[in-house]
């Protein structure tokens, strides 16, 4: 059986793409090398170019039986500079994809999704059927593309996963490939590299916010993890997909455990053996406070939960920079300007204060508050369990 895999030759279709070909698959990578790196697809045909090519996506479709789509622009905060660019690629571009694989007769599609869709979740853990609310225009362009899988499934029996990621972070432990991203933005990365001389100390996106030590809370999952997820819902929907028809699963991935940016620090402090110089900076607009996912879905549908912790985690992805000729990757480390003061929301803008939680009452907020505890006695963020079930608009609506 023969995949393609659009975005093959970035983060985490590469690493999807290695976990496709150990399970037996045939894999064609399709990149246009905006964001990917042709060393990420070393050892795999990879066709160049875009997906909103269609003369160019149609010989390679006529070659494959079901496709994964992780050819998306990924950084929060540009999305909120420059919208355009995300709906172009992430929407209109995706669109020629989803209309050339069905053109094609493939019927089956994984997609790269992300928690973005979720907004500031109401419930901590985020489980699928909590309503979807982004912030920013990344978000609403995931969300998009969610929507339109959910409606070809239903107007024409195309059968989808989209698989919604949580923190994303590590590396293959061949140690061949790993995160790689320019500009890097994402913080493991950036912690390993603050540990180091000649390298830019961390700044600390906020520290105000309503969590245990007051910086914000992450589910990171580590990326061959994310991988294997993938692999099984290829296999869901070969299986399962043939006999309900028209599927559109959403699955959340994230391994249920939130970590702070502090804990984080911790881990890579521990990994390197030298300390992350840091800085305590403003909060950054877009950070919802807390994002854990609800695996339960995952589990139950795929089969799958996650094998590696934050160790593992911090672990691999120093490997993998210390081999990498660690220091040529990060030399042009930056981060993109972000508009201070509001955020994308729905279509609107929201005034920074109207997404400050109010740790006064415990933590409770009217729309969008959580309640928080302390951490546990192993340095792992305790997030308390709610009702996940209460949410709003329910999946498939
Ligand atoms: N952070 C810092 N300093 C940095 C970088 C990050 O303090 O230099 C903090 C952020 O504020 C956040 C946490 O570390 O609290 C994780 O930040 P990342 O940039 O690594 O990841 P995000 O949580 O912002 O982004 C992830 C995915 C996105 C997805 C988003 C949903 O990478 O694709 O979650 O909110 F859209």
């Amino acid at each position: 059986m023969a995949i393609l895999v659009f975005g093959g030759a970035g983060y985490i279709g590469s690493h999807a793409a290695r976990a496709l070909r150990r399970s037996g698959y045939e894999v064609v990578l399709y990149d246009n090398l905006s964001t990917g790196f042709r060393r990420l697809a070393q050892g795999f045909e990879l066709v160049e170019g875009d997906i909103a090519d269609e003369a160019r996506l149609r010989p390679a479709l006529a070659r494959v039986d079901a496709v994964m789509h992780f050819a998306a622009y990924a950084y929060v905060g540009e999305s909120v500079e420059n919208p355009r660019k995300y709906f172009r690629n992430n929407v209109l571009g995706a669109l020629s994809l989803l209309n050339s694989t069905l053109d094609a007769g493939v019927r089956r599609i994984i997609f790269s999704s992300s928690c973005a869709v979720y907004g500031i979740p109401e419930r901590i853990p985020i489980a699928e059927q909590a309503p979807r609310e982004p912030v920013n225009p990344y978000g609403a362009s995931k969300l998009f593309f969610e929507n339109a899988l959910d409606a070809y499934s239903r107007a024409y029996g195309l059968r989808s996963v989209r698989l919604r990621y949580f923190n994303a972070a590590g590396a293959d432990e061949s140690g061949e490939i790993g995160e790689l991203h320019d500009p890097e933005t994402h913080l493991i990365p950036l912690a390993l590299a603050a540990s180091t001389a000649n390298r830019a100390e961390l700044q600390i996106h906020g520290s105000d916010y309503p969590t245990p030590d007051g910086t914000c809370v992450r589910d990171y999952i580590h990326v061959s993890d994310l991988a294997d997820a993938h692999v099984r819902a290829l296999q869901y929907l070969e299986r399962d997909g043939d006999e309900h028809g028209g599927d559109a699963l959403a699955i959340n991935l994230g391994t249920g455990r939130g970590h702070s940016v502090l804990e984080v620090l911790q881990a890579a402090e521990s990994a390197t053996g030298r300390p992350v110089r840091r800085t305590i900076g403003p909060r950054r607009p877009g950070d919802p406070p807390v994002l854990v996912a609800d695996p339960a879905m995952a589990q139950r549908v795929l089969g799958w939960t996650a094998q590696r912790d934050l160790t593992d985690i911090v672990a691999s992805a120093w490997a993998w920079m210390q081999k990498d000729s660690f220091g040529s990757r990060t030399q042009s480390v930056r981060s993109f300007p972000y508009s201070r003061g509001s955020v994308f929301v729905a279509g609107s803008l929201l005034g920074q204060d109207q997404l400050d939680f109010d740790p006064a009452n415990g933590g409770e907020c009217d729309s969008r508050k959580e309640r928080m505890s302390g951490p546990d006695s192993v340095g792992q963020t305790k997030i308390p369990e709610h009702d996940a079930r209460n949410g709003r608009n329910q999946e498939g609506d």
